[in-house]
């Protein structure tokens, strides 16, 4: 691993309490199950069950070394006595576009206010390393976002959908709260810059992994799917099995305060990506093109873009390994299986 990097804590999962915040989702279950995977000595799951859900984390409520915590990271109290014992946690707790859009007060609190309270928790109970899930939102959106993104990038913003830029925004305060802790408190930290997470208990949250939702549903439904461009455009995914191995990896790694990228092998434009679910139902159906209605939360950028995971290979020995046409396969297959009549 590289050398050019702080060291600090680094947790021996065996011997070691881990917190997921925000855990009843997505990422959060996945994460658990490569954390007991690893032997992690408790899990302890939290969640104020908003919009997560209990069906997520349903296969692991009666395994023994996981503890199912009911908080809210508004209520600092909570928390304090949530992080008790704690040596590390994973910070996922958020909201994303969408979210702010539909409900920017709440939004801006669970961020913002969310974080801190998570923070200050761990450093009164002494925890040993904090991961922040951030997010390539931080790089911004709109016409300026092209070419490869870099963890150094500035951030971005003309062109772009408030509320997508209002998530970066937040994710950039998140990340310096984490170093203004390590600074002040001396709690070890890595942030994680997830690209558009996809894949098993995908959830209807995310912009772009919506997107590949809606259109299966589409396809599956008879009708053309839509594309708001010329389908040129680029989007840059991550299986979330990889996900939570990157969020295992920095839990184990000595690396502390830095930022890298989280990104699946390749990008992908969206003409690929919706033949790539039309291969998948065995489709021959041409994709429409249909610019969004004004308002609406979509994603863009200004010409081809991919967000190199190098730093991340760098800096905590951690690679994706699931190809998007994998993933699509995978994310599918659940889907179908868990498809209600
Ligand atoms: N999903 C993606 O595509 C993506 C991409 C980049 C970054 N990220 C980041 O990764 C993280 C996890 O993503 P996800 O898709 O699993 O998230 P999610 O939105 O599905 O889950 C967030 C969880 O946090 C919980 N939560 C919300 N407010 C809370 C509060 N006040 N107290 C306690 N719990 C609360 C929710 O109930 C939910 O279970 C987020 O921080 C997100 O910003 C996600």
């Amino acid at each position: 691993m590289g050398t050019n990097y702080k060291t600090g804590q680094s947790l021996d999962l065996k011997n070691s309490t881990v917190l997921i915040a925000g855990a009843a989702s997505l990422v959060g279950s996945h994460t658990a199950d490569q954390l007991l995977a690893a032997g992690t000595r408790e899990v302890i799951l939290l969640d104020n069950f908003s919009f997560g859900s209990m069906q997520a984390i349903e296969h692991l409520r009666d395994h023994e070394r996981v503890k199912i915590v009911r908080a809210d990271l508004l209520r600092l109290p909570e928390i304090i006595q949530a992080t008790k014992g704690v040596d590390g946690v994973v910070h996922l707790a958020a909201y994303m576009s969408l979210g702010f859009s539909q409900t920017p007060w709440q939004a801006i609190d669970v961020n913002l206010r969310g974080v801190q309270n998570m923070l200050e928790a761990c450093a009164i109970n002494n925890v040993k390393k904090v991961i922040f899930a951030s997010s390539n939102a931080t790089y911004g959106y709109g016409t300026g976002i092209k070419g490869e993104l870099h963890e150094s990038m500035a951030f971005h913003s003309e062109g772009a959908p408030p509320a997508a830029i209002l998530y970066g925004a937040s994710k950039i305060m998140g990340e310096q709260l984490c170093r203004t802790y390590l600074q002040q408190r001396g709690l070890d930290y890595l942030v994680l810059r997830y690209s558009t997470v996809y894949g098993e208990r995908q959830h209807y949250r995310a912009a772009n992994a919506l997107y590949i939702m809606q259109t299966y549903d589409q396809i599956k439904s008879g009708q053309a799917p839509v594309m708001p461009g010329d389908g040129s455009e680029t989007k840059h995914f991550v299986y979330v099995t990889d996900v939570a191995r990157a969020n295992v990896a920095a839990l184990q790694s000595p690396t502390t305060d830095t930022a890298m990228n989280i990104s699946g092998p390749d990008a992908v434009t969206t003409g690929e990506l919706v033949q790539l679910i039309l291969d998948y139902c065995g489709s021959n159906l041409k994709p429409e093109i249909k610019p969004d209605p004004p308002g609406t939360v979509r994603l863009t950028s200004g010409g081809a873009f991919y967000i190199p995971h190098n730093k991340a290979k760098d800096a905590i020995g951690w690679e994706p390994q699931v190809p998007i046409k994998e993933g699509i396969k995978r994310l599918l297959d659940w889907r179908k299986q868990n498809d209600t009549p």
